[in-house]
């Protein structure tokens, strides 16, 4: 056990000796503990260890850690079988779990990406990165991996970040009511806890603890267009010059894989994109910067200099036989760069020394890093990854792969253009993705069900140390219905990050696609965002300097009031603002939980004179 500050504990079971440390992917390496005075005695042969906040009491011989409340001696989180551990004899590895006595008051948050109602209690969940297309409610696992979880039970909260890469699972009473239970099929039991006065204040903790994000550059905060694609160049020319004509705001303009050659990445079209570079420029005049998509997969062509110089460099990932790893994705059959290597992520960033130093593209937007090759699988797992010194098998480094990726791409662009702050948008993700990324929620789909989740993820990922996340606002598969879309939009604008994208396959989804009174609502929409824009701005800068989230869900907010424990679509979207999304077609008004405070209506300047309770609003 060692304490990294006086709420945050680390504790890590090592079967016989203390091994070398693990490199970790989720702490930032720039985290300094702030170190604590602590106290140690005996208590009737258990050890105790005292912080200003904690009381720890460890049974060695039983293998248990229990917390309590220094103050008044209260558990927070205590052993109930504790440790255990079971080898798996075919490969030496293990499985390890930690089973923990679940108090009946007690309410579970967190864990990224999940598309369910916010509160876990009573559920199992996943941690394998996975690109579910079509995922719909309760769908386990998503895109990221992000294994910290919240407990709430009214006047105590705690956190938890398990620190281990491997498949792993959480169990929130789902299997017996009275235990919390989490284990991996393989790596160390290694978690830490961390607690503070309330849940804001631990996931603060638990975001400088796994790095605090850099301040986005303003644009970035404001409305990207984006569409499965936007080509040829006049296409792009089209679409802003009619974003301008109606004058509604767009700071970006995504380009998905359409724009390169044969779906290769670091190359552009030629027939579509004859110079590319005057269109980056010119699209930067009018006050629009370019972000790309770029995956991990490189083309098998020895025509390819990027795939020439990877093989050259023995930069791509192979198999435990020693031959490379070769699988289809988009532009056919590709080898995987092991983005774990150091040198690797070297050279991967400077791949960009073209588009984002010369030619000027102002954002990154990776895919497909789960990793995910088809027909909807991921790598062998025989596949062998340098991890940072610790050569391991895919089984380890599968769900930080897409997030190693990330900080390549990041790396390239604080390079190529060091003047500038990074925008990059990254589909898959481990704990402290934050550092590197904002993040979306993957191939969602134009349904009521889907605006739900979609605000039920965006917050829980807030609420998992990433606040500049949003959905794919419209939908990405599917046609919105014009108030689905509108609605849609309108929920969007108050998400840490404002994305319209989708399939294309149904037609567009621009602002004035659904008729002119939906565009107008639409326009204010935007309109209402770029109006907010120092103030969230104000908020994010917060976020990057403290940890504090942008988005928090009223029950983390309103915590002493188990009321709000299942309530899911209001929440505070900064210090001064709090929303409630319409979730439901043909919805005139509804129930509103005002908390207590002074409150004001956005829409009429008026007072809300009924705080504290529910109150209908339309
Ligand atoms: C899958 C991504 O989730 C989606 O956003 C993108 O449009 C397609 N890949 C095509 O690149």
């Amino acid at each position: 056990m060692c304490l990294a500050d006086a709420g945050i504990v680390r504790v890590t079971y090592f079967p016989g000796a203390v091994p070398e440390d693990e490199p970790s992917y989720a702490v930032s390496p720039g985290y300094s503990a702030p170190g604590a005075e602590i106290r140690e005695y005996d208590e009737d042969g258990v050890h105790v260890v005292e912080t200003s906040l904690l009381r720890i009491r460890i049974r060695t011989e039983e293998q248990k850690v229990d917390f309590y409340d220094v103050a008044t001696d209260e558990p927070l989180l205590t052993d109930e079988g504790g440790f255990g551990r079971e080898s798996k004899d075919w490969t030496g590895d293990a499985r390890v779990w930690i089973r923990k006595n679940l108090q009946e008051t007690e309410h579970f948050f967190g864990l990224g990406d999940k598309p369910c109602a916010l509160n876990l209690r009573g559920k199992y969940f996943s941690m394998w990165g996975a690109d579910h297309y079509d995922f719909h409610e309760e769908s386990d696992p998503l895109y990221k991996s992000i294994p910290f979880f919240l407990s709430l039970r009214e006047r105590k909260a705690y956190g938890l970040l398990f620190d281990n890469t491997c498949r792993s699972y959480f169990d929130f009473g789902a299997t017996d009511e009275k235990v919390l239970s989490f284990g991996s099929f393989g790596g160390l039991m290694n978690y830490y806890f961390i607690y503070d006065n309330t849940p804001l204040d631990i996931i603060s903790a638990y975001t400088r603890l796994t790095g605090t994000p850099e301040l986005p550059p303003l644009w970035a905060l404001g409305y990207h267009q984006s569409k499965w694609s936007y080509y040829p160049d006049k296409a792009v020319y089209n679409l802003v010059e009619r974003f301008r004509g109606l004058g509604i705001p767009c700071d970006a303009v995504h380009l998905d894989h359409h724009y390169m050659e044969r779906k290769e990445g670091f190359t552009w079209d030629k027939q579509n994109f004859p110079d590319a570079e005057g269109m980056v420029r010119a699209l930067e005049k009018d006050g629009v910067k370019t972000v790309l998509i770029v995956n991990p997969g490189v083309k098998v062509n020895p025509a390819n200099p990027v795939w020439k110089e990877g093989m050259e460099r023995n930069y791509f990932c192979r198999r435990s036989e020693g031959n490379l790893l070769s699988e289809e994705v988009w532009p056919g059959l590709c080898n995987f760069p092991d983005f774990t290597a150091p040198a690797v992520r070297g050279w991967w960033a400077d791949l960009f020394s073209r588009d984002i130093g010369k030619i000027g593209v102002r954002g990154l937007w990776n895919d497909m890093n789960e990793p995910v090759v088809f027909p909807d699988r991921t790598f062998p797992m025989d596949t062998r990854h340098e991890y940072d010194g610790m050569p391991c098998s895919h089984e380890k480094a599968h769900n930080i792969y897409g997030q190693c990726m990330a900080e390549a791409s990041w790396l390239g662009m604080k390079r190529h253009a060091p003047d500038r702050r990074p925008f990059l948008l990254s589909r898959s993700g481990f704990a402290g993705l934050q550092r590197f990324a904002a993040t979306w929620t993957g191939d969602n789909r134009s349904s009521w069900e889907h605006l739900k989740l979609a605000n039920f993820q965006c917050q829980r990922l807030a609420a998992s140390g990433i606040s500049f996340a949003g959905a794919d606002a419209g939908g990405f598969m599917g046609h919105p219905t014009p108030e689905l879309f509108c609605r849609w939009m309108q929920m969007a604008s108050f998400h840490g990050f404002f994305r319209n994208h989708s399939s294309g396959e149904f037609g567009g989804q621009e602002p004035w696609v659904f008729g002119q009174e939906v565009t107008s609502y639409v326009k204010a929409a935007i309109e209402g965002r770029y109006r907010l824009l120092p103030y969230i701005y104000t908020q994010f800068h917060r976020y990057a300097e403290t940890g504090m989230p942008v988005l928090r869900s009223l029950a983390l907010q309103c915590f002493t009031n188990k009321d709000t424990y299942w309530r899911g679509a209001e929440y505070f979207f900064g210090d001064h603002l709090y929303v409630i999304p319409i979730h439901e077609p043909q919805e005139g008004g509804r129930f509103l939980y005002i908390p207590e405070g002074v409150w004001y209506s956005y829409h009429t300047d008026s007072l809300m004179e009924d705080t504290g309770k529910d109150v209908w609003v339309k």
